[in-house]
């Protein structure tokens, strides 16, 4: 890594021991191993996706090579599938920091950025009321589910900023990779990637460093490395788990 890479308002960078290469036409390679584990999205009472269950747990190794094909027989980890397999992994996505492209929202005591090319379609976003409405709201309760909504985005497609202070409302997170699992719409999702580990495109350009990031492992994302919720439409299945709830 030459230059610094770019940081997301709001995050802390894992150290440099942690990394995500893109490799072309390849797996994602992993440094730092960062723990690694299904993850389950959970809805509350009312069928809204409100928090995380931990899963299977995976050995994790230095460096790793994790499948974003959606082909391995292997998962979640690369079986060299990807050599016959007929999808197209080319990196789609902008180098641009998120908010370049965001729209804002501003409420009494909030301020709402959404990029919504980055949607993962985990739907914390909708938590009863949409998040869109509920930072208008105001009130101490109002902003506490609106900041929560925000923070469970797997994407990170949503920042939410504390008016008086111009600061994201964010706290730091560890290193972490989670495979999501979304029993609710019968599909396996994105790589939930937490705490500000920097990801590198094949040609070794850093993309902008974030608290959350969601990078596809379907293989038909169209804006690669990151998920932009094919998976969801397609019921992508990596066949780890047997469905919850
Ligand atoms: S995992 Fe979401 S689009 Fe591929």
């Amino acid at each position: 890594m030459s230059e610094k890479p770019p940081v997301q308002p709001g995050t802390v960078p894992a150290p440099d021991s942690f990394s995500i290469k893109v490799s072309k036409d390849g797996p994602y390679i992993v440094h730092g191993k960062p723990p690694l584990g299904t993850k389950f999205i959970v809805r509350n009472a009312a069928g809204h996706s409100w928090s995380y269950e931990p899963g299977q747990t995976f050995e994790v190794s230095e460096p790793m090579a994790l499948c974003r094909c959606g082909r391995t027989g292997n998962a979640p980890f690369c079986d060299g599938s990807h050599k016959a397999a007929d999808v197209e992994l080319t990196e789609t996505a902008s180098f641009a920091p998120l908010l370049e492209n965001s729209v804002a929202i501003q409420g009494p005591t909030l301020t709402l950025t959404d990029n919504e090319a980055y949607c993962a379609y985990g739907r914390f976003c909708d938590a009863g009321a949409r998040i869109w409405n509920q930072v208008s709201e105001g009130g101490e309760e109002s902003d506490r589910l609106t900041a929560r909504m925000a923070q469970h985005c797997p994407a990170g497609r949503l920042l939410v900023f504390d008016n008086a202070t111009g600061v994201p409302v964010e706290t730091e997170v560890a290193p972490d990779i989670g495979l999501i699992e979304d029993p609710a719409i019968h599909a396996s999702g994105p790589i939930m990637v937490s705490g500000g580990i920097r990801v590198e495109s094949a040609d070794g350009r850093s993309y902008e460093v974030r608290t959350r990031q969601a990078l596809c492992r379907c293989g038909q994302s169209s804006n690669k490395p990151f998920c932009d919720g094919t998976h969801a439409s397609m019921k992508f299945q990596d066949g780890l788990e047997p469905r919850r709830r």
